[in-house]
Parts: C-alpha cells; structure tokens; sequence
C-alpha cells in the first residue's frame, strides 16, 4: 500500500496507557556480533530513551527483534543471549531471556513480569511465522501483550509478523521515540525539503539506489545536486563511453543511467559524477593511484575504488551549499584503508555543512563514526535499507501499520 506516513498521525508512546501492562515493543537488535559478544551496540542504546521511559512508567515489558537471516528455526549462532546481556548492563537492571519465541514458558515468563521488569523474546526469525507473516505467529504474540510500540525502524521495511501483524490484532499500539524520531527527520527530506538539496549516494549497485534517485528527483528545483560516488559511479562512467577496466559495474543498467541524467537536466537538476578516481588492482590493493577520468587510463587489471582528490574536493563544495542533504552509500571500498578517502572526506563535508543532514547506510554511518564527527549530523538513521524505501515510497508497512485500526478489539 503506497501512503504517505504523516508523523502527526502516528500516535507515540506518550500517549499510550502502559501502566502496569504488558507492553510488546518491536525493538531492532539486528547488532553485530564478535566472538559471542555485541561489537556495535548504536542499535541497542538507540532504543533505551524508549524502554526507559515505559519502565518509569510501569510497563511490563516485552521485546522482541530478530538477529541475523537463521532460517526459521532455533540456531544457537544467533541467540539473543549476548544481546540480552548488553542490554541490562546499558539499563542496569535485569533482563530475562527464555530459551524460546512463544510457547507455554514463554506466557508463564511473561505473566509473571511485574511492572518495569523486562523480558526479550528469542530471535523472533527462529520461528518460520515471523519472515511469513503467518497469522497463528503473530496472534501468539499479540496474546502475550496488551498494548504494542513499534520502535524498530531498521526492520519496518519488512512485512513480517512482528511487524505489520502483531500490531493489526491490538488496538493500543504507537511508535517509540526512535520511530517517531526517524518519521520527522525522513518526513524532511520526504515532505518539506528545503533547497539547495543535496543527495550523496554511493555504495556497488545503480539497481539498489536507482528508484530512490528517481523518487527524490521528483522533489528537486533547479539548483539542486545528487552527487554519485561508489561503484554505481562506475556505471554511469562506463554508460558515458569511459573505460573502467575490471571496475565493477552493471551493463545493463546503461539506459536507466542515461534516463535518470535526462530527467535531472530537464529539471535543471545537476548530476556530479566522479572526475577524478583513486583505482587499483583487486580489492586487496594496498597502493593506489589516481587517474583523470577525462583524460587517464584505468588498465584492464585495474578497478575504481574510490573518489579522487578533486572528486571530494567538488563534492564538499556542494554539500558546505545545501540547506538539506541526505547522505547514503560509501563512495568507494571503505573497509579498505587505501580506498576509504573519499568516503571520509564526504563524512567530514557532511559534518561541516550548516543544513539539515540526514545520513543512512552501515558504512557511512560508520564512516561518521571513524571521523569522530557523528554527532555533528542532524539525524544518523538507524536503518540503511529502511530509510531508502521509506524516501522512495513515503511511508514503511511497519508504520503504515501503526496507523490502521485492528482486526480485533484488544
Ligand atoms: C537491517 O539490519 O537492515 C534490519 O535489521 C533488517 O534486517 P534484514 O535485512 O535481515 O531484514
């Protein structure tokens, strides 16, 4: 269903009745893991300002999220357990993990919360109902609770169960802080974008990026820029006649390229491709050097890896102009040293720029990050895939579902 999300719309936990209730929170502890450990745990401290304020509040909590791609069934490599115990170490109380999704320990555990307690539900992808939306799934779920918070923003591109069918069979439902956060920064750049705008987009592929240009496109004014770095760079280069030797790029995405530059011109809209290139040979290069796209050569061995100097240079130009800028996708192979500058430079432009920004994706995020300047961005979104669906079609099914009433009442 493509609507328009409108954050006003969305009812947040503010003012939803959660004393003493068992409240589900859809929370996204997609985090990774090192050596049975959490090694990055943003995504776990995102959500405490909304878990909090429900414990001070009385709730009994319930929180649910998947954790990697396990296939439907229990797989002890992605258990929540570690997840578990970060979280009450940053909460500082307990946190109380059964061994399993639903299930008659599960609504034992859970019945016998009290208020401000906190129980987190195993992986919800171990059971094969969560990815299929299965409606026995998500009634279990919706039996386990009285009201319902969607705060994971990450996940509410996905129609799963704890996402879009949980909320369908209770009738008190809201977003969490970090939702709704989320909704206003995107609704930004969705519904009242100031101008100049600039869009950076970066990372492998035209394929995955090309209908959120084309969304975007439609919002920009003459004087408005879309800066293309990454590999997707490499195929509107290569569409245009330059030689990228063993670069990666999409041939069959030559048209979509040339179309979308079309339309950019017919709005007065500019394009900034890469005019300068950091290549190497292979993605193990531990050297670099830098060609000319006009003028240079990149040999048959060679790949572009990243933006060049004055690439970056033309870039933060832009970006130190805009009123508004929304940033996702790396612009070369960051996690390697030798090709991590531009993505650096353009993390840095970003923090620099006096707009509003708004900056999505793992690694420009981690980008900021490395650069010591995140907390100069505007709003750093919690969900890569999420945040590029929510711009190219207005709304997410997580929040849609926020906003229709229930199948049943609670
Ligand atoms: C993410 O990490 O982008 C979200 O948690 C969604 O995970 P998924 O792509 O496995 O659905």
């Amino acid at each position: 269903m493509a609507t328009t999300a409108d954050p006003l719309a969305i009812s947040t936990i503010d003012r939803l009745d959660v004393g003493n209730r068992r409240v589900f929170v859809r929370v996204d502890f997609n985090v990774p893991l090192k050596d049975g450990q959490v090694r990055d745990d943003t995504r776990i401290r995102a959500t405490l300002p909304t878990l909090r304020k429900l414990q001070e509040r009385g709730a009994r909590l319930i929180l649910g999220s998947h954790l990697g791609r396990p296939d439907g069934a229990p797989d002890p490599k992605y258990s929540m357990e570690p997840v578990g115990a970060r979280l009450a170490e940053l909460l500082g109380c307990e946190v109380r993990l059964p061994d399993e999704v639903v299930g008659d320990g599960v609504t034992k555990l859970v019945h016998d919360t009290r208020a401000g307690q906190i129980v987190l539900l195993e992986n919800l992808r171990w059971h094969p109902g969560e990815t299929k939306n299965d409606p026995a799934f998500a009634q279990a779920l919706a039996s386990l609770c009285d009201a319902y918070v969607n705060d994971a923003f990450g996940a509410s591109h996905r129609a799963h169960a704890s996402i879009v069918g949980v909320p369908a069979l209770v009738a008190d439902k809201a977003a969490g802080l970090l939702l709704a956060a989320e909704v206003e920064a995107l609704g930004r750049v969705i519904h009242h974008p100031e101008h100049p705008f600039v869009t950076v987009v970066g990372g492998a592929k035209v394929s995955d990026k090309l209908p959120v240009l084309l969304a975007i496109l439609d919002r920009l004014r003459p004087g408005d820029s879309i800066l293309i770095g990454g590999a997707m760079a490499n195929t509107f280069l290569a569409a245009a006649g330059v030689g990228v030797g063993s670069s990666l790029f999409e041939l069959d995405r030559f048209a979509d390229c040339k179309n979308l530059l079309t339309r950019a011109g017919a709005r007065d809209v500019r394009v900034l491709l890469p005019t300068d290139l950091r290549v190497g040979v292979g993605t193990k290069a531990t050297t670099a050097r830098v060609i000319q796209v006009e003028s240079g050569t990149i040999a048959d061995e060679e790949m572009a890896l990243d933006i060049g100097p004055a690439t970056a240079a033309r870039f933060r130009a832009a970006i130190l102009g805009a009123k508004l800028v929304f940033w996702n996708g790396p612009m070369g192979l960051f996690e390697n040293p030798v090709f991590a500058e531009g993505t650096l430079a353009v993390a840095k432009a970003v923090a620099d720029c006096g707009g509003f920004t708004v900056v999505g994706g793992g690694d420009s995020v981690a980008a900021l990050q490395d650069s010591g300047v995140a907390d100069k961005i505007s709003h750093i979104s919690t969900g890569g895939g999420a945040s590029l669906e929510m711009i190219e079609s207005g709304s997410l099914p997580g929040i849609d579902a926020l906003l229709l009433p229930t199948n049943r009442s609670a």
